[in-house]
């Protein structure tokens, strides 16, 4: 069953909501047979794909190509992608038209924008009212990593959590119908999640949001040397995809793959 706005916003306070990414139609797939509510093409895909060093160079175009790829292999759940750095921030013109592009030619079902600033609240409500659903993202906004100076968790004085309150209220009332936090501490995730209706996801944000997040080859473990504290490894697949490599590299030099079951006869 294809997951609409409606059905997720059903599962606030019933059940939690799984979210996961992919960034291509094979992990689509996957994601799609494991029963996941929903898929995020996120811009992680830039040091997690493309092996930039940060976000920060995604392009909508990279976007829309790789959401495609995604919605060739989607089956369920409901496909969000995000809106790259400078692609909803120079105006609302330029905003509009790019979360546009992601569900005309990506096909996705929304999209989801990190709130950089105030002026994001109204970004979303434009978007909104284009007919698009839209996630907000508050807390860590790793496209603003220059001016916050690293990975670190926010809200943790009063001044930035009572802003993050605030702003999670704007953004609901933006009409956002989902808000991702991450790197919150979790009493205030608890907090914010207890104040909107609409749902919030974590991302090392606790356990009382009210689903999570995570990026999918990370929890896969395929980056051995990516170990924060926020991150559950299901999998060693870096470690195992090596020896399998290995194993391949072993057997070709030895002349024991391809074997005589791998090869064809002539009639
Ligand atoms: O880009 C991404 O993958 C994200 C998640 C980590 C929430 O924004």
């Amino acid at each position: 069953m294809q997951k609409r706005v409606p059905n997720l916003i059903q599962q606030k306070r019933q059940k939690k909501v799984t979210m996961l990414t992919a960034y291509d139609c094979l992990t689509a797939r996957l994601i799609s047979q494991s029963d996941i509510d929903m898929i995020l093409v996120g811009d992680s895909l830039g040091q997690s794909f493309s092996g930039y060093e940060s976000t920060i160079p995604v392009t909508v175009d990279e976007m829309v190509y790789h959401t495609k790829a995604v919605m060739r292999g989607n089956d369920g759940p409901f496909v969000v992608a995000d809106m790259p750095f400078l692609s909803y921030t120079v105006s609302l013109e330029e905003a509009k038209r790019n979360a546009g592009r992601l569900i005309k030619e990506g096909g996705a079902h929304g999209v989801k924008l990190e709130v950089v600033g105030p002026d994001c609240v109204d970004t979303a409500k434009a978007i909104v009212g284009m007919g698009i659903p839209v996630v907000g993202h508050l807390g860590f906004t790793p496209q603003a990593i220059h001016q916050i100076g690293g990975y670190k968790i926010q809200g943790r004085d009063s001044k930035q959590s009572d802003y993050l309150i605030d702003m999670a209220k704007k953004l609901e009332d933006a009409g956002c119908f989902a808000i991702v936090l991450e790197l919150v501490p979790s009493d205030l995730a608890m907090l914010i999640t207890d104040s909107v209706d609409c749902l919030t996801i974590g991302i090392g944000a606790g356990g009382d949001c009210d689903g999570q997040v995570l990026v999918t080859l990370d929890l896969l473990g395929f980056n051995p040397d990516f170990n924060p504290k926020f991150l559950k490894k299901y999998e060693t697949f870096g470690e195992k995809s090596i020896s399998a490599i290995s194993a391949y590299k072993k057997d070709v030099e030895s002349a024991t793959f391809p074997g005589l079951e791998n090869g064809y006869s002539s009639n």
